[in-house]
């Protein structure tokens, strides 16, 4: 069994969660390549040689970013089918956050490829607000046990999974989708405290999009923004302001380990039973699985 998930990550959750399934696969003897979206690294070509393929993303706005279903243009249509599957990652467990790859999955039916299994994973903010590092942690333990159990049902056991979709937030979706007009607009209107910036670059540097230059000692911003929020979230000043959605920016990486901090949680009822019932649904999965393998080894 020979694997290619296809990722792309603004702020490093999805592709936490999808180097757990790369090395979850690999445990139980799949291969399983990764290719992030954003090089571009991958020979068309050679597409036949998996037996399945894979997308990895991050919720915007209810959907899948621009770049990841641009990127799917780009795959040949094949004379057989393929079965794929998708890894969302998202803030918050609002089931109109399963139909997110609905323009995804239209472009590349219709090249011949269909969706046999989906799965979707909590991880924190890294827009609107910041969770507690105690939350973050929370997720990104649920993550790493949820994800091998996944990885043995799908691509050991054969056993597909798809959440469940209302189709009538369809129009709803489509709707949202100016988020990806507006994040090249507001992209234009980007800004950096001169007084804050050390002009690490890390910022340019890393844009997936090349949206930021530095040229005669300014900032200059086009319009090829995602709202990835990789710039503002790893500035390691707080220097940089993201135009209108500024309000809501979250500066910081993560730690995901246990912190000897006390921390006020500013948040405790937003979006508190989708996350009541994740982490239920979770740990159901978890517990099964562990009392079915402690059945069996006994
Ligand atoms: C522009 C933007 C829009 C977002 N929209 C949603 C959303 O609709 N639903 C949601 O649950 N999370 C949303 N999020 C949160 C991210 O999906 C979440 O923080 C995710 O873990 C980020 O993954 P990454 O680090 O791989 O980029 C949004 C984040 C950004 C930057
Ligand atoms: S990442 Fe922050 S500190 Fe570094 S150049 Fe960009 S704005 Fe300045
Ligand atoms: S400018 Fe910032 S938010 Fe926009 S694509 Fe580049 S890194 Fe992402």
């Amino acid at each position: 069994m020979k694997i290619a998930l296809f990722y792309f990550s603004g702020t490093g959750n999805t592709e936490l969660t999808v180097k757990k399934w790369k090395s979850s696969a690999e445990q139980f003897g799949v291969q399983l390549d990764l290719f992030k979206i954003e090089k571009d690294e991958f020979d068309f070509s050679k597409i036949t040689e998996y037996d399945k393929i894979g997308f990895g993303y991050p919720i915007h706005a209810f959907n899948a970013p621009e770049n990841v279903w641009r990127y799917a243009k780009k795959f040949p249509k094949l004379d057989k089918p393929m079965n794929i599957f998708i890894v969302m990652v998202s803030g918050e467990y609002m089931s109109i956050n399963h139909s997110s790859g609905k323009k995804l999955l239209r472009i590349l039916k219709r090249r011949n490829y269909f969706l046999e299994s989906d799965y979707h994973y909590i991880m924190p903010y890294n827009m609107i607000f910041r969770h507690t590092e105690a939350r973050a942690l929370r997720m990104f333990v649920t993550m790493n046990e949820l994800v091998p159990i996944n990885v043995e049902d799908y691509l050991v056991n054969g056993k597909p999974h798809l959440t469940k979709k209302h189709h009538l937030v369809g129009w709803f979706i489509w709707l949202l989708r100016i988020e990806q007009w507006f994040s090249g607009v507001n992209g234009k209107i980007y800004r950096v405290n001169k007084k804050k910036c050390i002009k690490c670059m890390k910022c340019i540097n890393n844009c997936p999009t090349n949206n930021i230059e530095f040229i005669n000692g300014k900032f200059k911003f086009h319009n090829r923004c995602l709202c990835c929020v990789r710039c503002s979230f790893n500035c390691p000043t707080d220097a940089f302001s993201i135009g209108l959605l500024n309000n809501w920016r979250v500066n910081k990486p993560y730690a995901f380990k246990p912190l000897d901090i006390k921390e006020k949680d500013r948040h405790p009822r937003y979006c508190k039973r989708s996350y009541i019932r994740y982490y239920k649904e979770a740990d159901l999965v978890i517990s099964n699985y562990k009392k079915t393998h402690t059945n069996q080894a006994s």
